[in-house]
């Protein structure tokens, strides 16, 4: 599959987000931050931001839930517009359910991991998803520096992948730019989440252009 590369609105003016979105057309999805100051310490939007997001933008909304709970709150996000929601594992309490109650409203279904979250424990439950987030930063900020110490995870998760014989996505998020996405991709990570490299950039569309010709080189 061609790398995907999902700009993070974290990084964007939140004022002017139907503006921010046109400033990236060409993007594959719009990868949206949803959190709630417990799971992570930050406070972000909730399902009316996404509501008026998806009413203002074609790109398909990518919505990462860091929050408690997201067994109550997810299915909602998919209501509010979003294509595919990826919830935490260390938040889920009973993660096969919400993957499959997520499917069932008709959006992408995938599973986070922070850094330090093993994805051995995990294996058996990857059938039922469409994506698998590996964090490349400890959530909860953008601009956050990239921990390479993931990459030896992002590799065994695509050799799963591969001995599982699925089709899911291998999604990576924190730290991500022209730097750093490289590695990702080699150790085969194939959707890349971008806050500061793209909004920081002068030009968001070509540094996402710029993103996706390196991922894929
Ligand atoms: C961090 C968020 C990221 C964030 C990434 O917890 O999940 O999506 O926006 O920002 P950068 O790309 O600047 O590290
Ligand atoms: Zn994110």
């Amino acid at each position: 599959m061609a790398a995907q590369i999902n700009p993070s609105i974290l990084s964007a003016d939140f004022a002017r987000l139907a503006e921010e979105a046109k400033a990236v057309e060409g993007a594959d999805w719009l990868h949206v931050d949803v959190m709630d100051n417990h799971f992570v310490p930050n406070l972000t939007l909730g399902t009316p931001v996404v509501e008026s997001l998806a009413r203002a933008t074609d790109i398909p909304l990518d919505c990462h839930l860091m929050m408690e709970d997201p067994d109550r709150w997810a299915p909602q996000y998919v209501e509010a517009g979003a294509s595919s929601v990826t919830f935490h594992v260390e938040a889920a309490h009973a993660p096969i359910r919400l993957a499959r109650e997520i499917r069932a409203k008709g959006a992408r279904a995938a599973m986070a991991l922070k850094p330090a979250t093993p994805i051995e424990s995990y294996e058996d439950i990857l059938p039922e998803l469409d994506m698998l987030l590996i964090m490349t930063v400890e959530p909860g900020f953008g601009g956050q520096a990239f921990l390479d110490i993931t990459l030896p995870k992002i590799r065994r998760t695509r050799e799963l992948i591969a001995r599982h014989g699925l089709e899911m996505w291998l999604q990576v998020d924190g730290g991500v730019s022209a730097e750093t996405i490289e590695r990702c991709a080699e150790a085969g990570a194939d959707v890349f989440v971008a806050g500061s490299a793209v909004y920081g950039a002068k030009d968001p569309a070509e540094a996402v252009r710029v993103l996706r010709a390196q991922a894929d080189r």
